[in-house]
């Protein structure tokens, strides 16, 4: 049976996340995160709160240096987060109306995890909910979805994982909404001794624009900067610092 719906793979399909994503470098991009704290870090403490941390793999390399909370709005992603950053704490909530009760030195919210709030209203939310747990001088690094002109209009994409066990395939085609894009991702799952599993998992990434996030940054008390590039190759990311 084809199962179709929103965010699959950070839900039902979570076990295969870390799979799907077996391309990125987490541990370059811990020591990539590091070096940007140590550069533009005002405050003095190591709280570090990863906001839409997934299943925690950014955290696994930086729990040993920081004192590390993760959140996430969903159970299934921070089931595998507690084993794969074991130590740390989490906490299941939505960026939207974050409420920790804690102020943090950093607060790191990556791989477009930002975009799945979709539209500006929610984004001025989040960042402000950003900002009130940002001790002063404590630093914001947000990675954004891909700029528009990264998504071609109807280009097909894939990710493939090939593993001894597993073979994942995950082909795609973007279709821009004004400012949203809409992504269905048809995955393809086959592993070792089952039927092999075919699921329409569509992800509504919000595209905010580099003027429009920088002001509302400033707008919520956050002296902010855009850096082209970012912790990965064509990914931007976003700094901010509480004043
Ligand atoms: C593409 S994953 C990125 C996960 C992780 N940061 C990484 O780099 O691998 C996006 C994550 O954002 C989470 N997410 C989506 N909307 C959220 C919200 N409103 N509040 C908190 N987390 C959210 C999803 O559950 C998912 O784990």
């Amino acid at each position: 049976m084809l199962i179709m719906s929103k965010q699959l793979l950070h839900n039902q399909l979570a076990k295969y996340y870390d799979r799907v994503y077996s391309f990125k470098d987490y541990l370059d991009e811990a020591v990539r995160l590091q070096n940007l704290i140590i550069k533009y870090l005002e405050s003095g403490g190591n709280a570090l709160l990863d906001v839409g941390c997934g299943t925690g793999l950014h955290l696994k390399h930086l729990k040993d240096d920081f004192s590390c909370t993760g959140v996430d709005v969903s159970k299934s992603m921070l089931k595998i987060a507690r084993t794969n950053a074991k130590g740390v704490t989490f906490k299941e909530a939505d960026m939207k109306t974050l409420n920790l009760g804690k102020q943090f030195d950093v607060i790191v919210c990556l791989l477009s995890s930002i975009g799945y709030v979709k539209t500006t209203v929610s984004l001025e939310k989040t960042i402000q909910n950003f900002s009130k747990h940002l001790k002063k001088g404590g630093l914001a690094l947000i990675e954004p979805s891909h700029a528009k002109s990264f998504y071609v209009n109807g280009e097909p994409r894939i990710t493939a994982y090939n593993g001894k066990d597993a073979k994942i395939a995950r082909v795609n085609f973007t279709k821009i909404r004004q400012a949203t894009a809409v992504l269905n991702m048809h995955v393809l799952i086959a592993e070792r001794g089952k039927d092999a599993k075919y699921f329409v998992d569509r992800h509504e990434l919000g595209l905010f624009g580099i003027n429009n996030t920088l002001r509302i940054m400033k707008a919520a008390g956050l002296k902010s900067k855009y850096l082209k590039n970012g912790l990965m190759t064509g990914r931007e990311l976003f700094v901010g610092i509480k004043k």
